[in-house]
C-alpha cells in the first residue's frame, strides 16, 4: 500500500459516487468503502504491515480519505432525495405558504349560551339541564298551563306517538278531551318544564338557569324554526320579590348588550308567572329612535318573566305562603341574532363555514 494506491481509490469513489443515481446504488458504494469489510477498514488493517515511518503518514490519508467518501455519500444522498420528491410532486416552490391545518371553534349560538351562563353564574345562579323529550304534566300542567290553552295543540307541540297508542299524537288534540287521561310524552315547547324537575328535586333557596333546545311545529322561515333554544332561569326562596328580578335582569341585558341600554318592563300574560312581565331594551341599533331592526319603536324584546305562580309552587310541593320566586326565559338566537345584527335564523343551522369562521 502505498499514498499512490490511496489515490487512486479516491477517484475511483469520487467517480463511482459521482454517477450513482438511486438512493440503493448509493447504499451500495456507502457498503463498499465504509462497511465492517470496506476498503477503508482494509486500508486500516493493512498500517501494521508498513514500515514504521510511514504508518502516521497513510494512516492520515487514510482517515482523510474516509471523511471524503463520508461527505460525499451524505451530499449525494440529499441531491437524490431532493430529485426523486421532485419526480414525485414536481419542481419544489419553496416560497409557498404552507398547508396550514385550521383550527375548529365553538358554534356561535354555544358562545352566546356560555355566555350567557357566565353572567347568571357570576351572581350565583347554577346551571341545570333537563330532557328534549318531556312529560305533559311537566311541559303544561305544573305549569299551570290549562288544557284548553293553544299552546297544547297539536300545531303548536309535536306530540310523541306511543307504541301503545299508534293513533295517538295525531287524532284529537288534548283540549278535545275533557280530562286527561294519559301524560303523554312531547318535544318539549319551552325550558319551564326544567322549573318543575328542578323544584320536584330540591329545596329551595333555589338559583338556577336552564340552557337547551326546545321544539315547535312552525314552518321553517327567516325568524321561525322548527328547532331552537332557550335560556330558562328561575330564583326562589323566602320573600324574592319583583325587583330582585328588575336588578337581576338589568346586570344580565347590560353585560350582553352594553352598559348604555335602557330596559323596560311591559305588563304580559304568561299562565306560569303573576305578575308576568315581557322586557325590551332600547334598540341597539338606533339607540331608542326608530329604525327598521326596531320596527320604529325603538325598543327591542329579548324575554318573558314574572314572579312564579303560587298554582306551580302548589304543584312541586312548596308552601306558596313560605316561598316567593321569579322566573324568566329567553330565545338564544334571538338574544344572539340582535347582538350580532344577524337577519335569518336558518344562517344557525346550515353550517356555512363562511357564516360560522365569523364568530
Ligand atoms: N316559556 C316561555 C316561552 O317559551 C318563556 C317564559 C316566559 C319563561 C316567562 C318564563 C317566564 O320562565 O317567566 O315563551
Amino acid at each position: 500500500m502505498s499514498g499512490a494506491d490511496i489515490e487512486a481509490i479516491k477517484n475511483q469513489a469520487d467517480s463511482e459516487i459521482e454517477n450513482v443515481s438511486s438512493l440503493d446504488a448509493l447504499e451500495v458504494l456507502r457498503v463498499k468503502y465504509l462497511g465492517r469489510k470496506g476498503v477503508i477498514v482494509q486500508l486500516t488493517g493493512s498500517i501494521p504491515g508498513l514500515p514504521v515511518e510511514m504508518r502516521r503518514i497513510f494512516g492520515q490519508q487514510v482517515n482523510e480519505l474516509k471523511n471524503r467518501i463520508i461527505s460525499l455519500v451524505a451530499e449525494k444522498q440529499k441531491t437524490i432525495t431532493v430529485v426523486s420528491s421532485e419526480e414525485a410532486v414536481g419542481p419544489v416552490d419553496i416560497s409557498m405558504p404552507g398547508i396550514s391545518q385550521e383550527l375548529g371553534r365553538r358554534h356561535p349560538l354555544t358562545q352566546v349560551t356560555d355566555e350567557i351562563c357566565a353572567i347568571f353564574t357570576h351572581m350565583g345562579f347554577s346551571v341545570v339541564e333537563g330532557p328534549e323529550m318531556e312529560s305533559e304534566y311537566n311541559n303544561f300542567t305544573a305549569l299551570n298551563i290549562p288544557l284548553e290553552h293553544p299552546s297544547r295543540d297539536v300545531f303548536d307541540t309535536f306530540y310523541i306517538k306511543s307504541p301503545l297508542d299508534p293513533a295517538q299524537g295525531e287524532q284529537v288534540t288534548s283540549h278535545q278531551s275533557p280530562v286527561e287521561t294519559r301524560d303523554r310524552l312531547l318535544l318539549r315547547s319551552h325550558t319551564s318544564p326544567v322549573q318543575i324537575r328542578t323544584m320536584k328535586s330540591s329545596k329551595p333557596p333555589l338559583a338556577v338557569v336552564v340552557p337547551g333546545r326546545v321544539y315547535r311545529p312552525d314552518a321553517v322561515d327567516a325568524s321561525h324554526s322548527f328547532m331552537f333554544h332557550q335560556i330558562e332561569g328561575f330564583i326562589v326562596d323566602a320573600d324574592i320579590k319583583f325587583s330582585d328580578l328588575k336588578g337581576v335582569l338589568e346586570v344580565f341585558a347590560r353585560a350582553v348588550f352594553g352598559k348604555d341600554i335602557k330596559m323596560r318592563f311591559r305588563p304580559h300574560f304568561f299562565p306560569f308567572t303573576e305578575p308576568s312581565a315581557e322586557v325590551d331594551i332600547s334598540c341597539i341599533i338606533c339607540g331608542g329612535k326608530g329604525c327598521s331592526v326596531c320596527g320604529k319603536k325603538g325598543w327591542l324584546e329579548i324575554l318573558g318573566s314574572g314572579m312564579i305562580h303560587p298554582n306551580v309552587f302548589r304543584h312541586v310541593g312548596y308552601d306558596p305562603k313560605k316561598y316567593t320566586g321569579f322566573a324568566f326565559g329567553m330565545g338564544i338566537e334571538r338574544i344572539a341574532m340582535l347582538k350580532y345584527g344577524i337577519n335569518d335564523i336558518r344562517l344557525f343551522f346550515e353550517n356555512d363555514l363562511r357564516f360560522l369562521n365569523q364568530f
